[in-house]
């Protein structure tokens, strides 16, 4: 496995063998599970895997929030050296944002609700850093988690618009074995609120059981979820949203597919989690 820093190093072993397929995973590294879900999909599906390692300073709408992330390269490249991967980058900040930057790539109407309507810019730093990372790698197929649905339907938006030359792929959520879905956040949960995290997924399996009895109502599905979080001391709901799976905009009225999704503070710790609804499930 080749670790780099360089654009340059990348390329060049990138366009080595021009005939070989590519497949990318970006993430900003502190890998778990849900991160090795993607890393083996991309390896049993191409010639070659790279991944990119990079805390995105761009996208984080609070300072505090991008000092406290964590970080642990050398574990990281341990994980993924033992998964077969080929090629790391972990760019310095000013390989990917030199003196001077000055482009950004923004989404308008998909970016406008939930995650984005709770944290201003965050979706421009991740379009930003995602189209920068799609010309330095120029992989054959991208991968994504459906863990974050908005980002996932944000970059295959914006890969629609602007013609990249790859395909996304969306993977399914990984959860612990309680449910809890896999998130590097949930470290920052005290050991008192560990449980109370389990509510999101009630909520969301609540709604389900709803849409499975036929219940097709947006705002009654919306409901449901809200009821399930309310009945948990330690848990704040932020948003629940019953909305269209592609457009996200909130269904009013009946719809035959959904995708549910959920903000929660459980103590100060933002959680989120996702289902969808009568829509097909990412492969
Ligand atoms: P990061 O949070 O590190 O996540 C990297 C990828 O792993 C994302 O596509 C995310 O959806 C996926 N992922 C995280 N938890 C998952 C889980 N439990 N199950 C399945 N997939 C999961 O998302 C980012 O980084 C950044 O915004 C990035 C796209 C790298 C741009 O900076």
């Amino acid at each position: 496995m080749f670790v780099t820093k360089t654009i340059e190093d990348v390329r060049a072993r990138r366009w080595a063998n021009p005939g070989q397929s590519w497949g990318l995973v970006p993430t900003m590294g502190t890998l778990h599970e849900g991160h090795l879900s993607l890393v083996r999909r991309a390896r049993a599906e191409n010639d070659r895997v790279g991944v990119s390692i990079f805390v995105n300073p761009i996208q984080f709408d609070r300072r505090a929030d991008l000092d406290a992330y964590p970080r642990q390269l050398e574990r990281d490249c341990a994980l993924l050296e033992a998964e077969g991967v080929d090629l790391v980058w972990a760019p310095d900040e000013t390989t990917v944002y030199p003196p001077g930057f000055q482009t950004y790539v923004t989404v308008e109407d998909v970016t406008k609700v939930l995650e984005g309507a709770a944290r201003p810019g965050h979706f421009r730093g991740v379009t930003t850093v995602v189209a920068k990372l799609f010309n330095v790698f120029q992989p054959t197929r991208a991968y994504f988690g459906q863990k974050d649905a908005q980002q996932a339907a944000v970059i295959r938006q914006m890969a629609r618009d602007l013609a990249f030359n790859l395909a996304i792929v969306v993977c399914p959520i990984v959860r612990e074995p309680d449910g809890l879905a896999m998130s590097s956040r949930n470290l920052l949960l005290k050991p008192g609120e560990r449980p109370a995290a389990l509510v999101l997924k009630r909520a969301l399996d609540a709604a389900s059981a709803a849409w499975e009895s036929g219940e097709r109502d947006g705002e009654r599905l919306r409901a449901i979820m809200r009821d399930v979080i309310a009945a948990e001391p330690l848990a704040r709901l932020d948003y629940a949203s019953a909305a269209d799976p592609v457009t996200l905009a909130e269904i009013d009225g009946e719809a035959n597919a959904a995708l549910l999704s959920m903000a929660v503070f459980v103590g100060d710790v933002r959680l989120i989690d996702n289902t969808l609804l009568g829509a097909a499930q990412p492969e």
